[in-house]
């Protein structure tokens, strides 16, 4: 295979982009390809090679790559303007459907991005609980949002993963490692009344895709049911993949 063409983008791109790149996970040694156009399940770079996508946009693409359906309803609502900044009946239309998909969805609030998402949501734990730490697990990703960028520790308030994340930021942070009930049976009470909410993501992308053990979704629920904690589903991955409902549909479990 021939990348003359990506290696020359690479070596411009290192000059305007930090890494060459828009994000550390598109970084790779020597040098990224760089694509062209996708169609369906494949990539095209701009040396003319041809891939079979397996990422699929890291998750949002789950039509495939300019699906004709999307192309042609985008196109109609461009004539029709795009951000209005006032509400649109879309945005009802859209709820509705989500609340009639997703277990827990009684209302919902559209976000940009997961990290936005899983920020709001731990905010609105803490609001509704009047606590302040969280319990989160070994190796999970939730975004780019303080609070959650912290390395393993088990049983430990959380270290930041990186400069510029400052110790206050994580303090509250609580990690446990996942699939262990006893982890967070010992956590909980040594916390007393202080916990906000569990955050998981039921079957954890980050780590290799891997499920919860039987039951273990169950004993989430009840034990935070019994503790007034907020046990919050992170479905950016699951959501509307693992079923029409998410991980939440899948395991009957409703967060
Ligand atoms: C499980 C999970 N939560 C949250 C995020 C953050 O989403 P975003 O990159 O849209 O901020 C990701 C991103 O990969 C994710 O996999």
């Amino acid at each position: 295979m021939n990348f003359d063409k990506s290696k020359k983008l690479y070596e411009d791109s290192v000059n305007y982009l930090p890494g060459g790149v828009d994000s550390p996970i598109r970084a790779f040694k020597p040098y990224p390809f760089f694509v062209e156009k996708a169609k369906g399940s494949k990539l095209f770079d701009v040396d003319g090679n041809e891939f079979i996508d397996y990422c699929l946009g890291y998750g949002p693409i789950i039509f495939g790559h300019a699906n004709e359906t999307i192309i042609e309803e985008s196109k109609q609502q461009l004539e029709l303007g795009t951000a209005y900044g006032v509400p649109s009946e879309k945005e009802i239309i859209l709820a509705k459907e989500v609340i009639k998909r997703v277990p827990c969805a009684e209302m919902v609030r559209f976000c940009n991005s997961g990290t936005e998402a899983t920020m709001s949501a731990i905010r609105l734990a803490r609001g509704i609980t009047n606590k302040n730490k969280i319990i989160k697990f070994e190796g999970a990703y939730h975004g780019a949002h303080d609070a959650v960028l912290v390395k393993s520790g088990s049983g430990m308030a959380g270290k930041p993963d990186s400069p510029g994340v400052p110790e206050d930021a994580t303090k509250n942070t609580i990690l446990v490692p996942y699939n262990d009930e006893e982890a967070i049976s010992k956590t909980i009470s040594e916390n007393k009344d202080e916990i906000a909410c569990i955050i998981i993501e039921p079957i954890m992308g980050n780590i290799g895709c891997v499920p919860p053990r039987d039951g273990y979704l169950k004993f989430l629920r009840e034990i935070t049911e019994e503790n007034n904690i907020i046990l919050i589903f992170d479905e950016v991955i699951t959501g509307f993949r693992l079923s029409k409902g998410g991980a939440q549909e899948h395991y009957g479990i409703v967060p």
